[in-house]
């Protein structure tokens, strides 16, 4: 089912009734990088998930977007599908979102699931490859940023094996509106460290890292998930970046095993 809430295109599966799960995706993505989870746990679990201001079929607006503004999105579709205590599960971008979300407003949450993501801010460095890319979509157009950025994204087992869905991924987020994905880069940029707040965390937390990943590797998701209060933390096989899509089988029985001891 889908709905708008705020502008935004919502996404629901399962029973109402039953505990929820708010899936945010990562960066230049929609919500359907979630499917194999969703296919997976929305009979026990009312699952939502959404596409992120400026990108997938949710509004672009002036594109001027920051983190904040993002959070201030789920907290508007948390408060009108009024969900109580949803679980939140981020994947990079998805999980910026998450982190800034729990400092502001954890008592709204049971659970947090961190998938391929970092609690620290952009450095200096990062901040220039930032506006290098708007740079580069400004002058060359989205698909040739979208087409190398995913390619980075995902491990070469699955460029190997997917060839036709990963073309399919690339195609799909270099139709988006460039100033959404600008929109998307400023906000990265400007967003607050929250690595300060990890020690915090007050509600069980999961922590997902594919053994490949060459954004947040496990040299960076380890020492995040040491900061959380016994946080479990686990390495998925085979998979970079996008560890639900690369390998959704060994992300959803690490879900699953972790929901069930909730
Ligand atoms: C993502 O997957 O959301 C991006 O890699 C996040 C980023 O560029 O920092």
């Amino acid at each position: 089912m889908k709905e708008t809430i705020s502008g935004l295109s919502v996404y629901f599966e399962g029973n109402s009734k039953n505990k929820s799960i708010i899936f945010l995706h990562g960066f230049p993505y929609d919500h359907t990088m979630w499917k194999a989870q969703i296919d997976e746990l929305s009979e026990k679990y009312f699952c939502v998930t959404y596409d992120i201001r400026g990108l997938g079929e949710s509004p672009v607006g002036d594109g001027q977007h920051t983190m904040e503004y993002f959070v201030d999105d789920l907290e508007t579709i948390i408060n009108e599908l009024k969900l109580d205590k949803p679980i939140l599960c981020g994947l990079s971008m998805g999980g910026y979102i998450s982190f800034r979300a729990l400092e502001r407003m954890e008592e709204k949450f049971s659970a947090v699931i961190l998938c391929d993501t970092k609690s620290e801010a952009d450095n200096n460095e990062g901040k220039l490859k930032r506006a290098a890319a708007i740079k580069r979509i400004n002058t060359e157009g989205l698909a040739p940023f979208a087409k190398d950025f995913i390619t980075n994204c995902f491990g070469d087992n699955y460029k190997q094996h997917n060839k036709e869905e990963f073309k399919k991924r690339i195609a799909k987020s270099s139709g988006f509106d460039p100033v959404g994905v600008k929109g998307s880069l400023l906000a990265m940029l400007s967003r607050n460290d929250t690595t300060e707040y990890l020690s915090n965390v007050k509600i069980p937390a999961l922590i997902i890292c594919g053994e490949h990943d060459a954004l947040t590797p496990p040299a960076v998701m380890k020492p995040l998930a040491e900061k959380i209060n016994g946080a479990e933390y686990v390495v998925i096989k085979n998979s970079g970046h996008m560890s639900p899509i690369e390998n959704p089988e060994e992300v959803n029985i690490a879900l699953r095993d972790f929901l069930n001891k909730l």
